[in-house]
């Protein structure tokens, strides 16, 4: 079947009996589509992918010629395009089939193919169809000389119309007034001339069989979601058009549409339109890879600060074509700067500290780095980071880069929590609106690159777009706002779009609000807001793998006495100098009186969780992390994890060295080894005197479990030499 045929086909269904003979002649080779345009924006890059996704043969007038159209976002005007579209199709004039579709293209996306754009320009009857909005623009007077609609928009919208070439034709060679005249005004001026409507056979698609103008129609418009495509749908009308125009104030809503259309989206790749072969830098030698300025932003005091900057060690990226900065506004950060300077310096050619002592405000230290690198032609791109993220994917500068956008974010997001570094839609007023699609964004059920109104946190933008485009921008500063709301601002101003990508995992966002900094290792405290972080630094690496291979990393050394990993080095550092620095230490008199109250068996030089103000944090440990092991080592037993009696115990030869015999009183108790036998101290150990079993090597980090009562009568051996620590712990008494 030719596709002639076919095409009469589909105009036959859509109306029966009023095929006339000319609309059986259209067929897509038949079909051309004339934008205007003085320069490639990213809205005109995004229309041409569009197009050529459904195969339209797109003619650009304008391109390169200097725009004297007037600032038609604000105000009329627009002359310019009819100029140059009177032009073009004085040379088509004479072909009577052929179909002329003009549309804009910086806010315009195609939906659909030519075949279908062909079949309901059939349906419509007419041989000029001019796109209908809700608005009569510019001139308001106008409006009661419309004819009545019974339902649909009313008014004439010149963003978007269609006919035979030599109807159109006739209609644009009336045009013979100045480059700023309003475009819209021309047309609307012949609409709504009777004589000149019925003689061009023009209408308006009052109910966007082909074109949606988004302004004053956004509710109008919803994604339809269907299996694994999707497509814009006009509610009000149930039409599904063809041409999508994000005209007057809703370039946001057509960038929201533009996520998922034109492209056949599916839920296993999401992402139809953007290249998936991300290996390109694997080939370039470090010298050529490109250069860029990387700026830290400490504005705060943030956990996991040491951690933070250790990964900009480990990126996979050569230091030698990263330019630093950081901007450390935070007193009690300056020892990790330090510590950090002093080790890496040499690795960051040329990087630049600015400390709290330059009191350089947040804005204005934005400012400072980017300039940077609008000023270094070299500066290939430049990347903003915050001291609240923790980016745990090395390849990131790699994979944004490689995305080749002018400016993107890594989706990042805080442990499960909806909290995240971008914004799905933005408010009336310019602030914070959920998008519909948000929460699949933040969970990666749906993937791809998203063109969003804001982002934050941690971003790359091309040098090349800060040299052009926001060359004469202040990017980070306006009085009374934030730094990250000028930001987007501006950009978005710019007409520059600002993608999310959550393509890759990149990291996540840390909670600073509970941050105590006058504790001595405030990070132990972070359990609850930071619990990734706080499993990464303080949880011992293989704990996890217990629960993959018990054999190899629990051990048995006594009846029912089971041992495995539990604590990292720097949870049994920091949590013995905290003690130390705490120095509380019971013994003695105080302990007898303790004793009296009848918590403890045996005295013990100890302090407890309590008095470092850790009871609920540790609670939390033994929930989290003591409970599945105790659930799969004593099957059957549910712990209710409750514990009153959590303390360190130090072991001394000339303090005490060893306890006695005892019982817990707990169901079962967990120990700890806090240090290193045969280096920080020596003896130790611990005897059950039921089995005569001893365990005499303790290994720092690993945990002891065992039961509390009846049967587990045990002995601290004596501490020979140094000092012993161990953490000590009574479950369920
Ligand atoms: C566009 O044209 C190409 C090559 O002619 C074809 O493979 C493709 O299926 C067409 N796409 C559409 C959406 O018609
Ligand atoms: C427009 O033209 C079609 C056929 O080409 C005709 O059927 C219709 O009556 C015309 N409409 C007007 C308003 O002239
Ligand atoms: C309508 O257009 C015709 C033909 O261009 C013109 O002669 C006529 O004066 C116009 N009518 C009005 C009311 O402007
Ligand atoms: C990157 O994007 C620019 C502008 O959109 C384009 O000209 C260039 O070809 C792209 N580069 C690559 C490697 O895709
Ligand atoms: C911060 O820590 C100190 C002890 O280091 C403690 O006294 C204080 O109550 C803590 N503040 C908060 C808000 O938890
Ligand atoms: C974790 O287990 C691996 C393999 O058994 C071992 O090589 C590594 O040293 C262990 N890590 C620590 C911190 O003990």
């Amino acid at each position: 079947m030719s596709s002639c045929r076919l095409l009469c086909l589909l105009a036959l269904a859509f109306c029966p009996g009023s095929v006339s003979a000319e609309h059986r002649r259209l067929s897509p080779e038949n079909l051309l589509v004339i934008t205007a345009a003085t320069e490639e924006t990213e809205g005109f890059q995004r229309f041409m992918r569009t197009a050529r996704e459904f195969n339209y043969t797109v003619k650009v007038v304008g391109l390169g010629e200097e725009w004297k159209g007037g600032d038609v976002a604000r105000t009329v005007g627009g002359g310019q395009k009819v100029r140059w579209l009177k032009k073009e199709l004085l040379k088509h004039s004479e072909e009577k089939e052929l179909v002329i579709m003009f549309v804009d293209s910086y806010d315009v996306i195609f939906a659909s193919g030519p075949m279908e754009l062909l079949s309901k320009f059939s349906r419509l009857g007419h041989k000029v169809v001019f796109s209908a909005e809700g608005f009569c623009w510019p001139d308001q007077r106008l409006a009661s000389k419309y004819p009545e609609v019974r339902s649909g928009k009313r008014y004439l919208n010149s963003g978007g119309f269609i006919g035979f070439a030599p109807e159109l034709s006739a209609i644009v060679q009336q045009w013979k007034y100045k480059d700023n005249d309003d475009d819209q005004l021309f047309y609307t001026k012949i609409y709504l001339n009777k004589t000149q409507r019925t003689k061009f056979n023009m209408t308006l698609d009052h109910r966007s069989l082909i074109f949606q103008n988004l302004n004053g129609a956004v509710d109008e418009v919803v994604l339809k979601f269907e299996r694994a495509k999707v497509r814009a749908r006009n509610v009000a009308y149930d039409t599904l058009p063809v041409v999508i125009h994000g005209n007057g104030p809703t370039k946001l809503q057509l960038n929201y549409l533009a996520n998922y259309v034109p492209t056949a989206w599916t839920f296993e790749n999401q992402c139809g339109i953007c290249d998936d072969d991300l290996l390109f830098f694997n080939d370039v030698p470090d010298e050529e890879m490109p250069l860029v300025y990387v700026a830290v932003f400490i504005e705060h005091p943030t956990p996991f600060m040491e951690e933070f900057l250790d990964r900009l060690t480990t990126l996979n990226y050569p230091t030698a074509r990263i330019r630093l900065f950081i901007h450390n506004n935070v007193v009690y950060h300056e020892r990790h700067i330090q510590k950090f300077w002093e080790l890496h310096r040499s690795l960051f050619p040329g990087a630049v500290l600015v400390g709290p002592e330059e009191n350089l405000q947040e804005g204005k230290a934005r400012h400072m780095a980017v300039e940077a690198c609008k000023k270094d032609p070299d500066c290939d791109y430049y990347f903003s980071i915050d001291s609240d993220v923790a980016l745990t994917n090395p390849d990131t500068l790699r994979i944004l880069i490689e995305e080749n956008k002018s400016v993107i974010a890594p989706m990042l997001s805080k442990h499960g929590k909806l909290w995240s570094n971008f914004w799905g839609a933005l408010s009336p007023e310019g602030y914070y609106s959920r998008s519909e699609d948000y929460i699949e964004i933040v969970q990666a059920k749906r993937i791809g690159l998203w063109n969003v109104p804001y982002i934050s946190q941690a971003y790359l933008i091309k040098g090349s777009v800060l040299r052009t485009k926001l060359s004469q921008v202040s990017m980070y500063m306006d009085e009374g706002m934030d730094p990250d709301m000028v930001f987007c601002r501006n950009i978005r101003d710019q007409g520059i779009f600002m993608f999310v990508s959550n393509r890759d995992e990149f990291g996540r966002l840390l909670a600073s609000s509970n941050f105590n900094t006058s504790r001595l290792h405030p990070d132990m405290w972070q359990i609850f807001d930071n619990p990734v972080d706080w499993k990464e630094k303080y949880v011992h690496e293989n704990y996890s793998k217990i629960f993959e291979d018990e054999t190899k990393f629990v051990e048995q050394p006594c009846p029912d006495v089971y041992w495995f990993p539990a604590f990292s080095d720097k949870m049994c550092d920091q949590l013995v100098e905290t003690m130390e620095d705490n120095g509380k230490w019971s013994g003695g008199k105080h302990k007898d009186e303790r004793l009296a109250g009848g918590y403890e068996n045996v005295p013990t030089v100890d302090i407890h969780m309590n008095q470092i103000g850790f009871e609920k944090e540790w609670l939390k440990f033994l929930k989290e992390y003591i409970v599945p092991v105790t659930e799969k080592l004593y099957p059957g037993y549910y712990p209710r994890a409750q514990a009153i009696m959590n303390f360190v115990v130090r072991y001394r030869p000339d303090e005490q060295p060893f306890l006695r015999p005892h019982h817990d009183s707990s169901t079962f108790t967990i120990n700890i080894a806090l240090n290193r036998k045969n280096i920080d101290y020596e003896g130790g150990g611990c005897r059950f005197l039921r089995y005569n079993c001893k365990v005499e090597s303790p290994r720092k980090g690993w945990s002891f479990m065992h039961p509390g009562r009846l049967t587990h009568y045990h002995e601290g051996l004596p501490v020979t030499k140094g000092t012993r620590y161990i953490m000590v712990s009574f479950v369920d008494p």
